[in-house]
């Protein structure tokens, strides 16, 4: 009976075959000894020369790494290690052999295992991160379903930046001129929460910063969430309520995945049982400045600084209030202080950075317009879009979460181009 690796527990003392990858091995004697890779586990597979019919013992010896093969044997349990198994082999068919497979046991550089990213996603660690990535994309989706959201995806190609006309990709269109790549789908379902309430869009956008960092990458993945009626502080407890829910998913699913790329689970444990702190911009930069930052009044925030904020803290850190002028357009003014706009951004624990941006937008029509041309855009542009603001307005609020930022924070990843399967960096796309 073909079972997955990751069945073995229902199994034991029965005999099953696997279909996967060698991994590594060594023999010592008269007994080999593999790792196999199925997809959905390891396992140890043990050939014992006495046990076996010669041709099996030969082609136990000769399988070089990455080799695929057909085993069948009995499942034990290890005899030490509560929930590991084993498989004592009976039987084994090459089905595909691999010669100098060229990632071995020895270290190898980055530009390396990145110009070999196709190869390199079977490494082990690489496993653990594509499998947490796809525990944080089902979390988030699960999250904004029974948060009443309705998945309402936006389009790639767009005529207008959402995110100011620097870091845009333009696409030739036609006859119809220049597009651009999407920065985020916000625009697009601000329109829809009019149809559907509170909804989301969760895929690729385009960044042409040439920002060369640890948590830059030129195509991420992005969940952008808007709801209708949403005021500022409730954004911020959706967002919070979203890292939490993917927190706790990550715990109870990768627990495998975890021990893989030693990562401490501890700090997520314990900021499930607090809440986020809450810290208006102008607070942050008096406290920065405390803490020794030279960051003045009016800048963003870098990459240091939001080191610095966080890093004694035990829980993620939103940062609201922003002076409007370093942020978008469609942020909306707090009326208290016109100088400022309901926005946030989130900083991750453990050095991870912003992992969401967020805000109530702009509902007033005449506001809207002249944030619009103050910023340099061209309110035909955005005619479509204005119109939202003149029929039947409402206070609305929604956010974008970074996919590879989370799965960056969550894995323990310290390069961003890891977070993804094929990583777009500003000097890479290939393979
Ligand atoms: O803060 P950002 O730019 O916000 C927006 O795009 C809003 N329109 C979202 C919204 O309100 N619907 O981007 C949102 C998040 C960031 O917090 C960060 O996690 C991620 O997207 N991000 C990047 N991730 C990887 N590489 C980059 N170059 C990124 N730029 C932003
Ligand atoms: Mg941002």
């Amino acid at each position: 009976m073909n079972v997955r690796i990751s069945q073995f527990k229902d199994h034991v003392g029965k005999e099953v075959t696997i279909q996967g990858w060698v991994q590594g091995g060594r023999s010592s004697g008269k007994i080999a000894f593999f790792e196999i890779r199925d997809g959905s586990g390891f396992t140890q597979a043990v050939v014992a020369q006495d046990s076996v019919a010669d041709d099996v013992w030969q082609k136990a010896v000769g399988a070089s790494q990455e080799t695929s093969v057909r085993l069948t044997g009995t499942v034990s349990a290890h005899p030490k290690k509560e929930g590991v198994y084993e498989l004592q082999v009976s039987s084994m068919e090459v089905v595909g052999t691999s010669e100098e497979y060229p990632i071995g046991n020895k270290e190898h550089g980055p530009d390396f295992l990145m110009n070999h990213r196709h190869l390199w996603l079977r490494s082990k660690k690489q496993w653990a991160i594509l499998r947490i990535r796809d525990t944080v994309e089902r979390a988030i989706m699960n999250y904004m379903h029974e948060q009443t959201f309705v998945r309402t995806d936006s389009p790639i190609f767009t005529p207008n930046a959402c995110e100011g006309t620097t870091d845009l990709f333009p696409v030739p269109y036609f006859d119809l001129g220049e597009a651009y790549l999407s920065q985020s789908g916000q625009l697009y379902i601000e329109a829809a929460i009019a149809s559907v309430g509170r909804c989301y869009d969760f895929g690729p956008v385009f960044r042409a910063e040439k920002s060369v960092t640890k948590r830059h990458l030129t195509e991420f993945w992005m969940m952008d969430a808007e709801a209708a009626f949403v005021e500022h502080d409730e954004n911020m407890n959706i967002q919070e309520g979203l890292v939490k829910y993917i927190v706790r998913a990550c715990l109870s699913e990768c627990k495998e995945e975890f021990v893989i790329l030693e990562r401490d689970t501890m700090p997520l444990e314990k900021l499930l049982t607090l809440s986020f702190e809450r810290l208006e911009y102008d607070d942050a930069i008096v406290r920065l400045n405390e803490l020794g930052s030279d960051i003045k009044h009016g800048e963003d925030l870098g990459n240091d600084d939001e080191g610095l904020l966080t890093q004694h803290s035990d829980v993620p850190v939103f940062i609201h209030k922003w002076p409007k002028h370093i942020k978008p357009f469609y942020m909306k003014i707090d009326p208290e202080n016109p100088a400022r706009v309901f926005n946030n951004d989130l900083i991750g624990i453990e050095g991870s950075g912003e992992i969401i941006g967020g805000s109530q937008r702009e509902d007033d029509y005449d506001l809207l317009l002249e944030r619009i041309k103050a910023d340099g855009l061209s309110p035909e542009e955005y005619e479509w879009y204005l119109d939202l603001r003149k029929y039947g307005s409402v206070p609305h609020s929604g956010f974008g979460i970074g996919l590879e930022r989370m799965v960056r924070w969550m894995s323990g990843t310290e390069h961003i181009r890891e977070c993804i399967p094929f990583p777009r960096l500003v000097n890479r796309i290939k393979p």
